[in-house]
């Protein structure tokens, strides 16, 4: 579970006394240190006269983005403010991504600017963690060239940050705190949620299944399941707080459970989610293929709350390129499997991540990718060029793909996914779909934007009044990935 509630965040803190030593137990020692943290910011805060701003930065996909909220969570606890312009930041942190090199790239490049404002702005604080902090040529380089960072740490102390953030203040080197992996899962600390209406819940960390191009097994660390109950009492307090749609993260969500104490199926486990009073709509990514069950089909044929969306990554469609990935199923398994669960539920919205060039790749090998686009009709996919990670036994095959054959097939692929997606979304024209508001239209202020169970947007008049709300809205015009659309109920 986690905190967002301020007032029983005072309680705890009301308790703790700074003046002694601080406690060994988790999350209370977090809590020490945030009351600690809290008598710095003030103290600076108070030298320059104004509020300390934090700016967090997340690279990286939804485990990211939720980790991102639990820092914003503990640094406005010590009282910084949110800022989303990093020049005007007195804390910058760069919460980063290694699954491919232009992500790390990306993050060099920003450095290098940071450094300039820093020369201007000396108090200022810059913080990387996330996952290419786990890579230790990655840390030995920050120390070589880029001794201006203040605080590196990595995926799985990230709980320990309020503690870090303090021995930050109290030194003038840089701070390092990387740990190889973890078999620990703290809970209850404070979270600041990026939507009051929905949010992300982890429900497992790290991933066992080193398909042989991904580096995350070896930045994430071994698969842990939270347990149930915490999941369970996390969402019915995120219920209470009106949140009525939830998205369940893990690497690979359908081996949830295996190594509980208990064990568990994710198909139980959602049954269990499923019976939370308020709760309106339930998400989860990623699937492996291999480990996607009858029960959950069976399940999520019969649920209520389950949207009708699976993401289910293909990421080849030639058998060869499959078993070199270490994927652990062939094109025929995935396209039988594609097979059930449509038959199982219709309406079903399938999207997948597709990496093109992967090690030995022929022209035949990508003609079964196109195939399995064509046969399986996705509604969208991500589509990637391999990228080579060291560390990975990818990286090291013979026969790696030229950048120019990369490109080109990427550019088939993208256009085949592309026209296919257009098709298959332009269905539902003329029909009444339930949506969730969840912002104001950027483009247009007497517009609202809400998302469908199948997870397309549709744009229609509103304000923002109905942002949070499920609302019945007729899908007017198609405009190849979204919607126009009016409001019915
Ligand atoms: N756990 C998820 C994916 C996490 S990474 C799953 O198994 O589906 C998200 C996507 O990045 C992957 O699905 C894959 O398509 C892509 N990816 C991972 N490693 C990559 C690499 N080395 N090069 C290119 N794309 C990669
Ligand atoms: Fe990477 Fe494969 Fe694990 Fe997904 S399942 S995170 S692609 S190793
Ligand atoms: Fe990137 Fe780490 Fe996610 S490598 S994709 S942020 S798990």
């Amino acid at each position: 579970m986690e905190y967002n509630n301020n007032k029983e965040i005072e309680k705890i803190l009301e308790e703790i006394d700074i003046s002694e030593e601080a406690p060994i137990e988790e999350p209370m020692r977090q809590y020490y240190f945030i009351k600690k943290g809290r008598a710095y910011v003030a103290e600076l805060s108070e030298k320059l006269d104004r509020p300390l701003y934090v700016c967090v930065n997340t690279f990286g996909c939804q485990m990211n983005a939720k980790d991102s909220e639990k820092l914003l969570g503990i640094l406005e606890q010590m009282g910084y403010k949110e800022e989303t312009d990093e020049n005007k930041a007195d804390f910058v942190i760069y919460n980063t991504c290694t699954v491919r090199e232009n992500a790390n790239l990306r993050v060099y490049g920003r450095l290098g600017q940071l450094n300039r404002i820093k020369k201007k702005n000396p108090h200022m604080m810059i913080g990387l963690c996330g996952c290419m902090m786990q890579e230790p040529e990655v840390v030995e380089k920050l120390k070589k060239s880029y001794r201006f960072v203040d605080l590196i740490f990595g995926t799985h102390n990230i709980y320990k940050f309020a503690e870090l953030i303090v021995t930050c203040f109290e030194s003038e080197r840089m701070v390092i705190d990387i740990w190889k992996d973890t078999d620990k899962i703290v809970e209850d600390l404070p979270t600041d949620r990026k939507y009051s209406f929905k949010s992300g819940v982890n429900i497992m960390f790290g991933c066992n299944n080193f398909c042989s191009y991904c580096i995350v097994p070896y930045v994430r660390g071994r698969e842990r399941s939270r347990n149930p109950k915490d999941i369970i009492r996390e969402i019915e307090k995120l219920v209470a707080d009106g949140v009525v749609e939830v998205m369940l993260l893990g690497q690979n969500v359908n081996s949830y459970g295996k190594n509980l104490d208990e064990p568990m199926t994710f198909a139980q486990l959602l049954q269990e989610i499923e019976k939370i009073e308020g709760l309106e709509r339930i998400r989860f990514m990623t699937s492996h293929p291999k480990d996607l069950s009858d029960e959950l089909i069976e399940v999520m044929a019969h649920s209520k709350k389950i949207c009708k969306h699976l993401h289910l990554p293909v990421q080849s469609g030639s058998t060869d390129i499959l078993k070199k990935m270490n994927r652990r199923y062939t094109k025929e398994q995935y396209l039988l499997l594609v097979e059930k669960i449509k038959k199982a539920i219709p309406d079903i919205s399938l999207t997948t991540d597709i990496i093109v060039g992967f090690p030995g790749e022929t022209e035949e090998d990508f003609q079964e990718t196109l195939d399995v686009v064509r046969k399986v009709r996705y509604d969208s996919a991500f589509t990637f060029q391999y990228s080579k990670r060291t560390g990975t036994p990818a990286a090291v095959l013979e026969d790696q793909i030229s950048p120019e054959v990369m490109k080109d097939r990427f550019d088939r692929l993208l256009k085949e996914v592309q026209t296919i997606s257009a098709e298959v979304c332009s269905v539902h024209k003329g029909t009444i779909q339930r949506v969730l508001v969840e912002t104001k239209n950027d483009h247009d202020e007497h517009l609202v934007t809400g998302r469908m169970s199948n997870n397309l947007l549709v744009h229609f008049p509103g304000d923002a009044s109905l942002i949070g709300k499920l609302v019945d809205v007729e899908l007017k015009e198609c405009h190849g990935f979204y919607y126009m659309g009016e409001i019915v109920s």
